[in-house]
């Protein structure tokens, strides 16, 4: 780059000396800090997902809550350099569902009281209790076998503050293996978990959140990855079948209330698309002022190299109480307005 300039008289020769060394500062700073990476208008499932850092995001098997404008993500963080002795719980923030701050590690544990040997956290899912002003956090803890089958609680005062350890049991003194969460339009939590002699349950919780109280209804289908949502006046149930990590045909089922009668379950894709290599975890309900969007949250492993997992989310389709996951494409999503658009589709 080449400035050519002449300087007349010594008054401006004052004056452009400093502004030349501040644009030759700020030029090479420009060279050697790295480069914030652009704010995302669009989702795109299957890509690689960059937080605000530019670093895929950690948070696979997660949950999300929203305190106030801001929307919470915790999920198993499978980062490649992490201490093997550990697991870990990831946070990230936003306020657009689509460009996430990573908080931290809100967890990072050692395996608690007598669970020995390689051990898994999975599925951690949050609750906020407006009572006790507690983080109340659920996960699916176990040995690697998958013998031991609990939940795990840890609690914080804080969304993104450390999650201290509280115990773990059997919830309704049930086996408990993949768990979902559920927060009713007025506020009631529900933990969905997975009860493989059984089926799957929705079960309140204690006022305090630090317990699993109330079956409301046992759904007798082996389904795993359970997410629920309730969109208008129709209860909507998403599971996957259990075949691990491997995408199958996830389904869905229907019910006025909780108690049920839930319906058969039907696909919520061609079968087989096998859920676009996804598997369900959570459905998100956007609120908005034009428009109410449900989104699909569902995760694509690689388990052997689980740092690269990915996200499908994509918009919900409802017509008639019946529910289809279309086919993924890039979208956008108003969060105001709720309304959600295809760029490529004009
Ligand atoms: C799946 C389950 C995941 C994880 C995986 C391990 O069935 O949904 O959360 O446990 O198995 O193989």
């Amino acid at each position: 780059m080449a400035i050519i300039f002449k300087i007349r008289t010594s008054r401006n020769r004052l004056l452009i000396l400093p502004i030349l060394c501040f644009a030759v500062l700020n030029y090479t700073e420009a060279q050697t800090s790295p480069r914030q990476p652009a704010k995302l208008d669009t989702f795109r499932p299957g890509e690689v997902w960059p937080d605000v850092d530019g670093n895929h995001i950690q948070a696979h098997g997660g949950g999300i809550i929203k305190i106030r404008k801001t929307y919470y993500w915790y999920g198993e963080q499978r980062g490649k350099d992490l201490d093997p002795q550990y697991r870990y719980v990831s946070c990230y923030s936003s306020k657009d569902l689509l460009n996430w701050k990573f908080m931290g590690n809100v967890v990072k544990m050692l395996p608690p009281d007598s669970l020995t040997g390689r051990w898994v956290l999975e599925r951690p899912k949050v609750f906020y209790n407006a009572t006790t002003k507690k983080y109340v956090m659920y996960f699916h803890i176990d040995d690697r076998q998958y013998k031991v089958a609990q939940v795990g609680i840890a609690v914080s005062d804080k969304p993104d503050g450390e999650f201290s350890y509280v115990k773990r049991f059997r919830p309704l003194g049930q086996e408990s293996r993949d768990i979902g969460q559920f927060i009713d339009d007025d506020g009631t939590p529900y933990l969905v978990f997975e009860d493989r002699p059984n089926g799957f349950h929705i079960a309140g919780l204690s006022d305090d959140y630090m317990d699993v109280v109330k079956d409301m209804t046992l759904v007798k289908a082996h389904m795993e990855g359970g997410a629920i949502v309730n969109y208008e006046g129709l209860y909507y149930s998403i599971g996957s079948g259990l075949t691990g990590w491997k995408p199958n045909p996830n389904k869905y089922s229907t019910a006025p209330t909780l108690e049920g009668p839930w319906t058969e379950f039907k696909d919520i894709a061609p079968p087989e698309a096998n859920t676009y290599g996804s598997q369900s975890t959570m459905l998100i309900k956007v609120v908005g002022t034009k428009k109410t969007t449900v989104i699909y949250m569902g995760d694509m492993w690689k388990p052997s190299t689980q740092w690269d997992s990915r996200y499908l989310w994509m918009p919900l389709e409802f017509i008639d109480g019946k529910l289809r996951l279309p086919q993924p494409r890039p979208w956008k999503l108003n969060i105001k307005t709720g309304e959600v658009t295809f760029p490529d589709e004009k």
